[in-house]
């Protein structure tokens, strides 16, 4: 099915935090953008060319409008630099439609967890169980109060009575204990955690250790914590079955980058190995997987991988291309 794909004007960009913009999004008429749910988030097509997702921190119930809110990463390879740099009020962006991998389920109490920019989906999260009125909590961490974005709108709403900060420069803060957090939950909470890679670990792990199950954490991570191609990467050829094609993957290189270099026209987007757009599917040959997007149940049947990020196991990767 092919994507959705809408031009949506920029109609403002405002400085949340230091290093947060935020960019709210519409389409040129005004009309109705597509529905999307709390967790939801968007693709958008940056100018320099890169492609990144971004979660919809508004409430659901904002038909008109989707706003995203991207922390600036010196380090990162470019994209949130473009935002920054590159997109200006009054802008056109080309956006996807939402879709989710990180949706609320019904639940009597719900626990939601936040470090730093991973904000963005709890926000909304936290909005739309408000104003249903079910029970939750939110719980924000970050190094830094000038660094967290929404803090005064969450201070200023509902969601003050719900929330606690945690703020490293913050003295008269408390300490982001998790287990008593988890301890003190009603049974059969559920557990949503966005943020970095180690903070998301460290939830999840404390939630293990005290007897969770899976299906009461969920999780979305901004990028696959795997190296696509470094140094000590492994080499591996890749055989494509369709097109009788032989390949070999340096260290250096991604399975995407060999196979775009060779003309095959596989949908891209992330690079990160959080979307999916690239999944393809494998004959033979064990992956070494490296994304944050397929299930386990996806992974342990090695019937498919992504190529961004991921690499491989055995010597050879037998494709279906
Ligand atoms: S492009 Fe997103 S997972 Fe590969």
């Amino acid at each position: 099915m092919k994507e959705l794909s809408i031009q949506a004007c920029v109609a403002n960009v405002i400085e949340q935090a230091q290093g947060v913009v935020s960019l709210e999004l519409h389409r040129p008429d005004n009309t109705p953008l597509p529905p999307f749910s709390p967790g939801a988030h968007i693709d958008v097509h940056l100018p320099n060319g890169l492609i990144r997702q971004y979660s919809l921190y508004n409430s659901d119930y904002d038909g008109e409008r989707y706003k995203i809110a991207v922390l600036l990463e010196p380090q990162g390879r470019g994209g949130s630099k473009a935002v920054h740099d590159m997109i200006r009020a009054g802008d056109t962006v080309e956006i996807s439609g939402p879709r989710n991998h990180f949706p609320l389920v019904e639940a009597d109490h719900s626990i939601l967890l936040a470090g730093g920019i991973g904000i963005t989906p709890i926000y909304c999260m936290a909005q739309a169980l408000s104003r249903k009125a079910k029970s939750f909590e939110l719980h924000y961490c970050c190094r830094s109060a000038s660094k967290a974005a929404f803090v005064n709108d969450i201070k200023e709403s509902d969601l003050t009575d719900f929330s606690q900060f945690y703020f490293d420069d913050d003295q008269t803060d408390p300490v982001f204990d998790i287990e008593s957090i988890l301890l003190q939950s009603p049974n059969n909470s559920h557990l949503y955690v966005c943020g970095p890679k180690g903070y998301i670990d460290y939830v999840i792990n404390a939630a293990t250790k005290l007897g969770w199950p899976k299906d009461r954490i969920h999780f979305e991570f901004f990028s696959a914590p795997g190296h696509a191609a470094t140094d000590e990467g492994n080499e591996f050829y890749l055989q494509l079955a369709r097109s009788e094609k032989h390949y070999f993957v340096p260290k250096n290189k991604t399975a995407l980058q060999v196979l775009l270099e060779n003309g095959h026209d596989i949908p891209v987007s992330c690079e990160q190995g959080v979307c999916g757009s690239c999944a393809t599917k494998v004959l033979a040959g064990e992956p070494e997987h490296n994304d944050v997007f397929l299930t386990d149940s996806e992974r342990a049947s090695n019937a498919v991988f992504t190529p961004c990020c991921s690499r491989s196991l055995s010597p050879e990767l037998v494709l279906d291309l």
